[in-house]
């Protein structure tokens, strides 16, 4: 990924995972007798509003736009209740737990940056809910399309975009459409976001073709689709060559921008200790996406069935048992907690077109690779290089 010709790592790319399933359901249903929505109708009313909370869910919104339910700075050692908290946030896999409720969609996760050993930087997730004052409250919903697209603003600020909001501007009008009423319904949050901090200006996205509607169905088009504009499964499971993206093929210790993530409750780092850290496991951890191509028609785990691959992405559980022969959970930066409520049809046709990808071989970690207490060691696997005087500083801080 390339910005200004310079390389650059987003450390925690994935966020904190909520699966708000009642908040989700909450669609009211048309009484009876049902008919079937005319496609007009369904760009009206409530078809569309529903669309927009299932996009959101499946492109993972909250996942960077809400924050977590723990305090910013450690606990008190001598308030039990504090500690106990602190650790189960820190081991329980049910992350929806920690969440902050009184802050969906309010923004404020921080994401820091490094692109070089001289130069970071960090950029904030926003508040989307419509608070006038903090919010996009006085934004349109063709305002909320543009900034999607183009990463422009009503105000004229360019965002700088990063995946999943890279790929924003393929989606179809209608998808746009739908994910900004969304947006617009949900209950406004004052919640204060600070400005970030980037050592470059980020540049706006030009306008790309864009079909008027989504492909529909279990289809291969409707796969297609869903990877170039909603759904990340290429950012995670994918690696460089040459400058030229080797897609499915796994995440790569040389790239560090698709490869690595913080594993367990993926919260934003307290100020002592940012870095790739907060794991459940004591310690540092790097973990890499899998090769998805040997899944693929001719790869090593052809053998494996599309419904395996669904109960991957949807229930986190590994296409191969652990070294017991027990079911593994995956975890849970794969994702799947969001994954959970994509539909049948949605599911299928990603897993299928998996199953039709040619195989590339490329060597995948597999699991976490653990460092203990030792950062600077997570931190050489990360970027290939021991920490700088200035990583020391934005990463280091309470390791010391
Ligand atoms: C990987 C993290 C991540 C995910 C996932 C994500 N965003 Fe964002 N989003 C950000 C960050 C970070 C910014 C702030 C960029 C900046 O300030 O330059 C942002 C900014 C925005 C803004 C601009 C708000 C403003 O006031 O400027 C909107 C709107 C938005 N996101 C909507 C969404 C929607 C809708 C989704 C899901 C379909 C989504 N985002 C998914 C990280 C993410
Ligand atoms: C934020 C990063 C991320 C995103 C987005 C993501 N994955 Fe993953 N995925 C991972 C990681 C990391 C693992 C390995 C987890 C582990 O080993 O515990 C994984 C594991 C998997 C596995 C299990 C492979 C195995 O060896 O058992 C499958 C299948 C999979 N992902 C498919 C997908 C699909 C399909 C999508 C999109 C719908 C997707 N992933 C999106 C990071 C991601």
């Amino acid at each position: 990924m390339a910005h200004n010709g310079s390389r650059y790592a987003v450390v925690g790319l994935s966020g904190l995972l909520a699966m708000m399933v009642a908040l989700l359901s909450g669609s009211v249903q048309t009484s009876t007798p049902r008919q079937v929505a005319a496609p007009e109708q369904e760009q009206q009313g409530d078809g569309l509003l529903a669309r927009g909370r299932y996009l959101a869910t499946i492109g993972v919104c909250e996942a960077c736009h809400t924050p977590p339910a723990v305090p910013e700075t450690p606990p008190d050692p001598s308030d039990v209740e504090q500690v106990k908290r602190e650790r189960e946030f820190r081991t329980d896999p049910d992350w929806k737990k920690y969440l902050d409720e009184t802050r969906r969609n309010a923004g404020g996760v921080p994401f820091i940056l490094r692109l070089s050993a001289t130069s970071s930087g960090v950029v904030y997730s926003r508040n989307i809910t419509p608070d006038l004052e903090t919010g996009i409250g006085s934004w349109s919903e063709d305002d909320i399309v543009r900034a999607l697209r183009t990463g422009v603003t009503p105000d004229g600020r360019v965002l700088f975009l990063f995946a999943p909001h890279t790929f924003f501007a393929n989606m179809a009008d209608s998808d746009a459409k739908a994910l900004a009423k969304y947006l617009k319904s949900l209950p406004p949050v004052r919640h204060r976001v600070p400005d970030r901090e980037l050592p470059f200006p980020p540049q706006p996205a030009p306008e790309v073709p864009h079909p008027k509607d989504p492909p529909r169905g279990r289809t291969p088009e409707r796969a297609e689709y869903l990877l170039a504009a909603v759904v990340g499964c290429k950012e995670c499971h994918s690696h460089h060559e040459n400058g030229q993206l080797q897609e499915f093929t796994g995440g790569d210790p040389k790239d560090a921008f698709v490869g690595v993530f913080r594993l367990g409750p993926d919260l934003p780092l307290r100020a002592q200790e940012r870095g790739f850290a907060a794991f459940p496991y004591p310690g540092y951890a790097v973990l890499y996406g899998g090769n998805l191509t040997r899944f693929g028609k001719d790869g090593p785990n052809s053998d494996v069935p599309v419904p395996r691959l669904v109960r991957a992405i949807r229930q986190g559980i590994a296409v191969e048992p652990d070294e017991y022969g027990r079911p593994r959970p995956l975890e849970h930066v794969m994702l799947w907690q969001f994954y959970a409520q994509m539909s049948d049809d949605d599911a299928y046709s990603i897993a299928q077109l998996v199953k039709r990808l040619r195989y590339v071989p490329h060597d995948v970690h597999k699991g976490p690779i653990r460092f203990g207490e030792d950062w600077r060691a997570a931190f050489q696997q990360v970027f290939g290089e021991p920490p700088s005087p200035n990583d020391e500083r934005i990463f280091g801080k309470g390791n010391r």
